[in-house]
């Protein structure tokens, strides 16, 4: 079967609309700060899959050594018939669940969502040529504002992979495993990745590769605010910093001023002014304890399943059915 066409639930309109309102949000804060979704247009996509490639990055490993070994039991412990993923990209660890599914029989759907198109549509693509007889729909969505238009019924399992939900700030994260749980039915599953928390010359090295790429991914937030918005950014004068947060268990990334600076972003008629050394907070990636990950799915209406590590501990996935 080919792909479906996509269902558009984020128009151009909206994101251009959300990238203004969290530019002039962030920028006029003290301390400064943007959200971390803006990194990904079709540059900062391919900086990321750039970085799953890096020695230092370990997640993307360690997570799919994981789901390698445990896709077959997650197959067997859901029987999933429709198989959503959200912040869903490449979609690359995600054939080790497909494939675990369809070897088991009666997955029928795959539903993808993203705030990119163009990842979405080269992701559905691909994977309805390589599944025949699997119904492929992608959805343009943002997994913090669309998990009411998941197709519902026929014993679902959502993927949220990658450690992505270290993005989320607590209260967030309470909130994003709340509405989840609406968007469930009793039965339904959650296959959750998280990154762990470790001894700090392991994560940070991953935040701040010796290549550099990391740095030209968190700086390429400053080229996306100048194109979408008119804005003068001279990234060249900005050094990435990343920083392990002990008492949050989270790394920041954050961008800091090498001289002082005033930038222009015409389309908000706005001018933002740097002190020399000043930093913007571009990314929280939040590392978690096992018994966090529990605690917090149990607070939304989860209950815990399993939970798998690769074998050297640095990442886990946790399966979790909704009560
Ligand atoms: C895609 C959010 C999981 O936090 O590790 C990689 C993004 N930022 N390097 C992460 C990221 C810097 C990544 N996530």
């Amino acid at each position: 079967m080919s792909a479906e066409p996509l269902e558009i639930h984020l128009e151009e309109q909206d994101l251009a609309r959300g990238l203004r309102d969290d530019v002039r949000v962030g920028l006029t804060a003290d301390p400064k700060w943007l959200p971390p979704k803006w990194f990904y247009d079709a540059r900062g996509s391919e900086l990321f899959e750039e970085i799953t490639r890096l020695p230092e990055y370990y997640p993307t490993r360690a997570e799919r050594a994981v789901l390698a070994a445990r896709a077959p039991a997650v197959a067997e412990l859901t029987r999933a018939k429709t198989l959503i993923e959200l912040g869903s990209g490449s979609s690359e660890k995600t054939r080790l669940l497909l494939d675990a599914l369809t070897r088991r029989g009666g997955l029928g759907t795959f539903v993808p969502l993203d705030v990119s198109a163009s990842a979405l549509l080269g992701s559905t693509t691909q994977i309805a040529a390589d599944y025949p007889g699997l119904r492929v729909r992608g959805i343009v969505g943002d997994f913090t504002r669309h998990l009411d238009r998941l197709p519902t019924g026929g014993r679902r399992l959502v993927l949220f992979l990658g450690g992505t939900i270290g993005n989320l700030l607590p209260a967030e994260r309470a909130a994003f495993l709340t509405g989840m749980r609406a968007a469930l039915e009793a039965g339904d599953w959650l296959l959750i990745g998280t990154d762990l928390v470790k001894d700090p010359s392991i994560i940070v090295p991953a935040y701040d590769d010796a290549a550099g790429v990391t740095a030209e991914f968190n700086r390429n937030v400053l080229r996306v605010v100048n194109r979408e918005l008119g804005g003068d950014f001279d990234p060249a004068a900005f050094t990435h910093v990343a920083r392990w947060d002990a008492t949050h268990e989270w790394i920041e990334m954050r961008l800091r001023a090498d001289r002082p600076m005033r930038v222009r972003i015409a389309d908000l008629d706005l001018d933002v002014t740097f002190a020399a050394g000043e930093e913007l907070r571009t990314e929280v990636s939040a590392k978690f304890r096992p018994e966090g990950v529990a605690a917090e799915l149990a607070a939304a209406g989860f209950v815990h399943r399993a939970f798998w590590t690769d074998p050297d501990a640095l990442f886990g996935v946790t399966l979790a059915r909704a009560a």
